[in-house]
């Protein structure tokens, strides 16, 4: 296994392509992929090779070059023609995190803006994925340092429960969730991580602790099931979350179980944190029965590796993401302040909100 630089980055431009850390097979193995088509970008995203909300956006967004560069004519017209169907092929991949359609609204808005040559449209359009990419990073960080005025106080060394993976790696680095933890962690407020493994793809198991081990995070890996007793035993000071799509009233669909821990938190009376990018936020939708939830292959849930774990005959459900509802939120944390989801409406920007 090659280390990883001490910073992790799981989209980087390279010259002419993309090189995607291979999300897949972490922890075991650190495999770098190189993508330079469309389609293979597209076929990343959906096998998860890119993963979390905030990546898949900046890996669409240079998917969508790809797409465009691939494009062979000079006329505008036939050029934004075949521009629409690289975004509708990205658009097909994953329907639940929001950033894939933002991140594609904003590449096709550049493309439209530009009244340039194709050449020049092109050129626009690899810049728009590089600032994406630039601005996300920054964003995370951001979102860390926000997250700070509305930790506990109390005990002067946090430990806290996060789930699936909200960090570097599904984003473009550093981490939403995991950022807060990150600025925790350099602020001497963290004491530990309690990394909740995520059934089925096991994100928190696998990619979370990863990170963690990375930056010598003190980490403890807990099954989903063990959360409430972690709660009840006073373990837990609070629980930080990502997001895949916020709705206008603060409903916030995350990997599924994060809708359980937000009610075991409440039990408890633990605060409930979800961390953010103002991208993750749907203002278009008023409340989270809106949100399309991704189901995947049920070999998720009857295969452990290789091992078939139940009998023949069974069915199956299995949904990739759950809807929290806004009043188990304690405050979303975003790039621009932390707040109650009934303010969130505060921080919509002006400008419009792609996609
Ligand atoms: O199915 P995944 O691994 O893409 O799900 C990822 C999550 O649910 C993350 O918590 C979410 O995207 C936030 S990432 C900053």
């Amino acid at each position: 296994m090659t280390s990883p630089s001490t910073q992790v980055y799981p989209v980087i431009w390279n010259e002419d392509r993309v090189l995607l850390i291979d999300q897949t097979k972490l922890p075991t193995e650190y495999r770098v992929v190189g993508i330079s088509r469309s389609d293979d970008m597209a076929r990343a995203i959906k096998t998860m090779i890119v993963r979390g909300a905030p990546a898949i956006g900046v890996a669409a967004a240079y998917g969508m070059y790809l797409g465009a560069r691939e494009i062979q004519t000079e006329d505008r017209d036939v050029f934004l023609n075949q521009l629409e169907k690289v975004a509708q092929l990205l658009r097909q991949t994953r329907p639940t995190a929001v950033n894939l359609f933002w991140a594609i609204g904003r590449m096709l808005n550049t493309a439209y803006e530009n009244l340039g040559s194709v050449e020049q449209l092109k050129e626009s359009l690899l810049t728009t994925a590089q600032a994406i990419q630039i601005e996300d990073l920054q964003t995370c960080q951001a979102i860390g340092d926000q997250g700070l005025s509305v930790l506990p106080t109390t005990p002067e060394n946090l430990c806290i429960l996060t789930y699936c993976n909200a960090g570097a790696l599904a984003t473009a680095g550093y981490g939403t969730a995991l950022g807060v933890v990150r600025s925790a962690w350099r602020e001497k407020r963290l004491a530990r991580v309690y990394a909740s493994e995520t059934r089925p793809r096991m994100q928190g198991a696998k990619l979370t602790a990863w990170e963690c081990v990375q930056e010598e995070i003190p980490v403890t890996l807990i099954t989903d099931n063990m959360a409430a007793h972690c709660m009840k035993q006073g373990m837990i000071d609070a629980v930080i979350v990502g997001a895949d799509r916020i709705t206008a009233n603060g409903d916030a669909a995350n990997k599924i179980g994060t809708y359980s821990l937000a009610l075991v938190a409440k039990a408890h009376d633990i605060p409930f944190f979800v961390a953010a990018p103002m991208s993750t936020i749907d203002f278009k939708l008023a409340t989270g029965q809106g949100i399309p939830i991704e189901e995947r292959h049920p070999s998720e849930i009857y295969q452990v590796g290789e091992t078939v774990v139940c009998p023949p005959g069974v069915e199956f459900y299995n949904p990739a993401f759950d809807v929290t509802p806004a009043d188990l939120i304690t405050a979303i944390i975003t790039e621009r302040g932390a707040v109650a989801p009934s303010e969130l409406q505060q921080l919509q920007l002006k400008t419009s909100n792609w996609g």
